[in-house]
């Protein structure tokens, strides 16, 4: 069984977050936890005029942001879910990505991820922000050396896509790639 953690924090890009847990929940083997933070809950509620339920019930467990006494707050809880554990933090916002940055976790997303870290575990960050300062890639630099992968979110036309959840399908297919979690959802073949 693989234990994939969605964490989703405030940036624009919740219909992402939706597909993801969507097509997770569809996979034998795999089991899926999940994070909504507060700040996430805002755009969620923006963007597709729904509450944090409405992504946590599209996975096998769901935690509360502030429970930083829930599971996936400790190493133990990750190495006990097998070694087959990663964390997808989609979509991670700056604010997320600078707290991750500095070590100064606040919430559980911010604190599961810390942990994948120091266990040195798969962490894919889909980070939203355009432009991106000085400090945005400073930390992203900072992260990347720390054993992140930074995955902004960056459509690929080459399949030539023709509706939003064809763009939305094959970016999860791309994350999906980034912790080996073997999918059909569309890959470039190259043109020779
Ligand atoms: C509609 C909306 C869209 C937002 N989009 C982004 C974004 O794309 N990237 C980002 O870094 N912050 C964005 N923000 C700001 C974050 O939600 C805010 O900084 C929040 O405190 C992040 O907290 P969190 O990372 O704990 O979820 C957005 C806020 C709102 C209300």
């Amino acid at each position: 069984m693989r234990h994939i953690l969605v964490g989703v924090s405030g940036a624009s890009g919740m219909p992402l977050a939706v597909r993801l847990l969507t097509l997770l929940q569809g996979m034998p083997n795999v089991s899926t936890h999940c994070i909504v933070t507060d700040g996430a809950a805002k755009v969620l509620r923006e963007e597709c005029h729904a509450g944090p339920e409405y992504l946590t019930s599209l996975a096998d467990y769901a935690y509360a942001a502030d429970d930083l006494a829930a599971g996936p707050s400790s190493g133990s809880w990750w190495r006990r879910n097998s070694n087959h554990c990663a964390m997808l933090l989609v979509p991670c916002s700056m604010g997320t990505l600078g707290a991750l940055a500095s070590g100064a976790t606040r919430n559980l997303v911010q604190r599961a991820a810390d942990v994948a870290l120091k266990e040195g575990l798969p962490l894919v960050l889909v980070t939203r922000e355009s432009p991106l300062s000085a400090i945005h890639l400073r930390n992203m630099l900072t992260l990347r050396q720390a054993g992140a992968v930074i995955m902004p979110f960056s459509p690929g036309f080459y399949l030539h896509p023709q509706t939003l959840d064809e763009v939305l399908t094959h970016a999860c297919g791309r994350i999906f790639d980034q912790i080996g979690l073997a999918h059909d959802l569309g890959r470039w073949q190259g043109v020779s």
